[in-house]
């Protein structure tokens, strides 16, 4: 491969000439105390940090942040910190989800304005992958994904705990009366005991190794625990690599292929992955210009079976212990019959390059193909007249009862109502109900809020009913479990079928068949639909105005339609 020259890149527009605007930009690097010495020569890389004081998924990143520089400086490198928002799962409200397409433009905008060749992207909670990866990938310059790492498991009195799986889990038990507040109390202090994100396989888990599968993580990467010396190491080497990918001229054009998002939704099948993943992936895919789509994960996931053993599609292993199994490199070898595997990575390998030493060292973590934890993958898409373009279930975390089933509606308009129904003892509910929770989509929420793993009644509760059917607009957790229909398009907000159901209705939803049905006549929804009244925008003013003018519905990936790739021609590089 021929090396790029230095007088090729982009940072030298701004600092190698002989004129009064570089003596500007020479002049204020060494205001900062560099010398020539720091940067002639030496490709500039940015990295984009997404640190904050209220992220406990990242909170290590003050310091690994160092270790990265360091990998820079080692490889002859320049490196320059540029934090980005942060968006913490727990923190941010209404959901971070209407915050991962600010972030994507941020890091776009970012990269295109400094006096950059290259990029660190330091993430991982959420949706700080697929928003990082979106404007990196629209930004065009070379780029490497540090993933924050999974934290350590939980503990409590002895017992292994699971980020929000099991918070749900006790929080059952408490309304049930069968912990006391103290214990409740234990529980929260023992859940998330070190920095990192969520080490269920959760929406963070999943992105990070569909960050890896696409090509975009040195090997491995994804599985480290946030707080293990190797996690610093790797720190490092993302560091030396992206020093390298910028003189080889490595975009994420020549690493993105078609192929390579196929293999990343064959990773996550097999992976028993957050349901977020097919929006995320898909709006990934489509900045790149490789759109998948919702049928590609139907079709993945007929093929490719649920190997790794990690709640909450497991029942007892996490994500240090999926490390200590050998991690994603070695389920993927695992897994290799799916996989494309002359797909290229920011290693400048294949993908099967990457793999080909890679061993499970727990054959019940990482289970074989032909022992595995569900012989068909993690998300079924259904549709029919209450979604006509598709929703997703995840059938290997809910009741089996639930997949074929028929069974009267019971609506709600909004959060707030359902959330003070399911605590009313005389609510008129048995298990066979469909509940229903609409107003909760892209644009209703807005921002689609992880709202879909609706509560079960506290009276059925208490009857020990755990799992029933429910539908809705909204998306769920990574961490969430149940019979949860899910990001139903288009949503009740613009008019799709869910707005017209009445509670009473009866609806069947047959996964095998892929079919989501409102058992009621033509007639009548057109009769529905002519009485049916558009809500008011939620948003006068502001970036959610902005947001609800151009968001585009679950089965598109829910960009900004003008940050799609194909919107318009590339923005100009920018005159110094
Ligand atoms: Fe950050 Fe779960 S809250 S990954
Ligand atoms: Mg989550």
């Amino acid at each position: 491969m021929t090396k790029r020259s230095y007088d090729s890149l982009r940072s030298a527009r701004w600092f190698a000439p002989d004129d009064l605007r570089s003596f500007g930009h020479r002049s204020r690097i060494m205001q900062m105390g560099y010398a020539p010495e720091d940067w002639e020569g030496r490709p500039v890389i940015a990295i984009l940090n997404t640190w904050s004081d209220i992220n406990p998924c990242h909170s290590h990143f003050r310091q690994r942040v160092e270790d990265v520089k360091r990998g820079i400086f080692q490889a002859g490198g320049f490196p320059i910190e540029l934090p980005a928002l942060s968006l913490s799962e727990n923190f941010v409200k209404p959901t971070t989800m209407l915050y991962r397409n600010m972030l994507a433009m941020e890091a776009e905008e970012l990269l295109r304005s400094h006096p950059v060749d290259g990029a660190v992207l330091m993430g991982g909670c959420d949706k700080t992958t697929p928003g990082l990866l979106m404007g990196a990938i629209s930004a065009g310059l070379p780029c490497i994904y540090l993933p924050a790492g999974p934290m350590l498991r939980g503990n409590w009195q002895g017992k292994t705990l699971g980020s929000g799986s099991d918070a749900w889990k006790y929080w059952d038990e408490r309304r049930a009366g069968k912990i006391s507040k103290t214990e409740w109390i234990g529980v929260e202090g023992g859940i998330a005991r070190s920095a990192g994100t969520c080490m269920t396989m959760g929406t963070a888990s999943t992105m990070t190794a569909i960050a890896e599968s696409i090509g975009m993580t040195l090997p491995g990467a994804s599985s480290i625990p946030a707080v293990d010396a190797n996690h610093i190491r790797m720190a490092a080497a993302c560091g030396r690599r992206i020093v390298d990918m910028v003189w080889d001229d490595l975009t994420p054009a020549r690493i993105l292929s078609k192929a390579s998002f196929l293999n990343a939704i064959a990773v996550a099948m097999a992976m028993g992955c957050s349901t977020n993943a097919v929006i995320h992936l898909i709006a990934m895919s489509r900045r790149a210009g490789c759109d998948v789509t919702l049928d590609d994960f139907d079709a993945a996931s007929r093929k490719v079976p649920v190997i790794a053993n990690v709640r909450p599609s497991g029942d007892t292993y996490l994500m240090e212990d999926f490390y200590y199994a050998g991690g994603l490199p070695a389920l993927m070898k695992r897994m290799s019959e799916h996989l494309q595997g002359d797909t290229l990575t920011v290693t400048g390998h294949t993908l099967a390059e990457n793999i080909k030493d890679a061993e499970v060292y727990n054959d019940d973590v990482i289970r074989s193909m032909d022992n595995p934890l569900y012989p068909e993958g993690a998300l079924a898409v259904l549709r029919g007249n209450l979604a006509p373009s598709g929703c997703v279930i995840k059938p290997s975390a809910c009741a089996p009862r639930f997949l074929r089933h028929t069974g009267p509606a019971l609506v709600f308009d909004d959060y707030p109502s359902m959330k003070a129904a399911v605590d009313d003892d005389n609510l008129d509910v048995t298990p066979d109900h469909i509940m229903i929770l609409r107003n909760a989509g892209p644009l209703g929420g807005p921002g689609m809020p992880e709202w879909g793993m609706l509560p079960i009644p506290t009276k059925l509760v208490r009857q020990g009913v755990r799992d029933m059917l429910r539908i809705s607009d909204a998306r769920m957790s990574g961490t969430s479990y149940g019979a949860c229909v899910l990001h139903v398009a288009p949503e009740s907000y613009v008019g799709g079928n869910l707005a017209l159901v009445r509670t009473g209705d009866m609806i069947t939803v047959d996964v095998p068949a892929r079919r989501i049905h409102l058992e009621i006549s033509d007639e009548e929804l057109a009769t529905r639909r002519a009485g049916w009244v558009a809500p008011e925008r939620r948003f006068e003013r502001g970036y959610g105005w902005m947001f609800s003018q151009h968001i585009l519905q679950a089965d598109a990936g829910c960009d900004l339609d003008f940050l799609e790739t194909q919107f318009g021609a590339p923005n100009n590089e920018p005159s110094i």
